[in-house]
């Protein structure tokens, strides 16, 4: 039984993730968690990303294959409980793997005082949490190692990582706020890859590619791919990592 969860699942590449997922029948479980599903906003948005999954495959036999849980990776309790919850649905087997993929994308500005608060926020939902939800998850995935010899971590991260980025880009503003934060989860990937390989936890760095994922029909958005274009190979990439990949940064082929 095969049991994998995304992240930020309520919009852009983590729901697009989620949604593919569904249609893969060797999985058993998809969980897609949510940040909140307390105000009457959150639960209306819920309800529509329940209706979204609608007819992807929702039911495994008799069980069902989605499981929406709620998770605040900022929030220290949120995550606790989200573990316990997901221990209940993979039970003995374990969760086979855990794509960190919420993340704050907004970029504040390089030249003017950006407000102490918004910094830490950014940094606490990209750089941070990752390694909170590594370290709650990590019984998980050491069952569902411990029985089918490895398990994975997937972080979704940006082209930024690279050390040729900051070379290239002398001029990106988002330069020390966005970036640096993704360059910290990416020294995260490297960190848990060397951590905990005796427990066969392999970790990766992937680039979603610069996507469309404003919502709004309207938006003027220059990204290059559309949710979809991006989701199913980055799912794929992610679905037939191997040991050659931990502790690397990888990119799909489309990109
Ligand atoms: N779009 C791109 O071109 C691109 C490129 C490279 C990398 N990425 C990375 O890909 C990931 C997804 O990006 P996206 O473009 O799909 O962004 P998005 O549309 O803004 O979605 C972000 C997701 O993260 C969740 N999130 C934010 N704060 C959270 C918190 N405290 N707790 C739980 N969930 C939280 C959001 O959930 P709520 O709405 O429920 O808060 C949402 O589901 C991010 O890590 C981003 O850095 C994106």
């Amino acid at each position: 039984m095969t049991s994998i969860l995304v992240t930020g699942a309520s919009c852009g590449i983590g729901l697009g993730l989620a949604r593919h997922l569904l249609t893969v029948p060797s999985l058993a479980n998809v969980i897609a968690t949510v940040s909140t599903l307390e105000s009457a906003e959150t639960i209306l948005s819920y309800a529509k990303v329940a209706d979204l999954f609608k007819g992807l495959g929702m039911v495994n036999g008799s069980r069902p294959k989605l499981h929406i849980v709620q998770l605040d990776v900022t929030n220290e309790e949120s995550i606790t409980n989200a573990a316990k919850k997901v221990s209940d649905i993979v039970g003995e087997n374990g969760l086979d793997i855990l794509i960190n993929n919420a993340g704050v994308t907004h970029e504040l500005p390089f030249n003017e005082p950006i407000p102490m608060e918004k910094l830490l926020g950014m940094w606490q939902v990209n750089a941070t949490a990752p390694l909170r939800i590594a370290n709650e998850f990590r019984p998980l995935l050491k069952k569902a190692a411990s029985l089918k010899g490895s398990a994975q971590i997937a972080n979704v991260l940006h082209n930024c990582v690279p050390p040729e980025y900051a070379k290239n880009h002398p001029n990106d503003a988002s330069y020390t706020t966005y970036t640096k934060s993704k360059v910290a989860m990416n020294n995260l990937t490297t960190k848990i890859a060397e951590e905990w390989n005796e427990d066969k936890i392999r970790v990766t760095s992937l680039d979603p590619g610069w996507v469309k994922t404003d919502p709004r029909p309207e938006a003027a958005d220059p990204a290059d791919l559309t949710v979809d274009e991006s989701t199913i190979p980055l799912m794929e990439l992610i679905l037939s990592l191997t040991e050659d990949y931990n502790g690397k940064f990888v990119k799909t082929e489309l990109q």
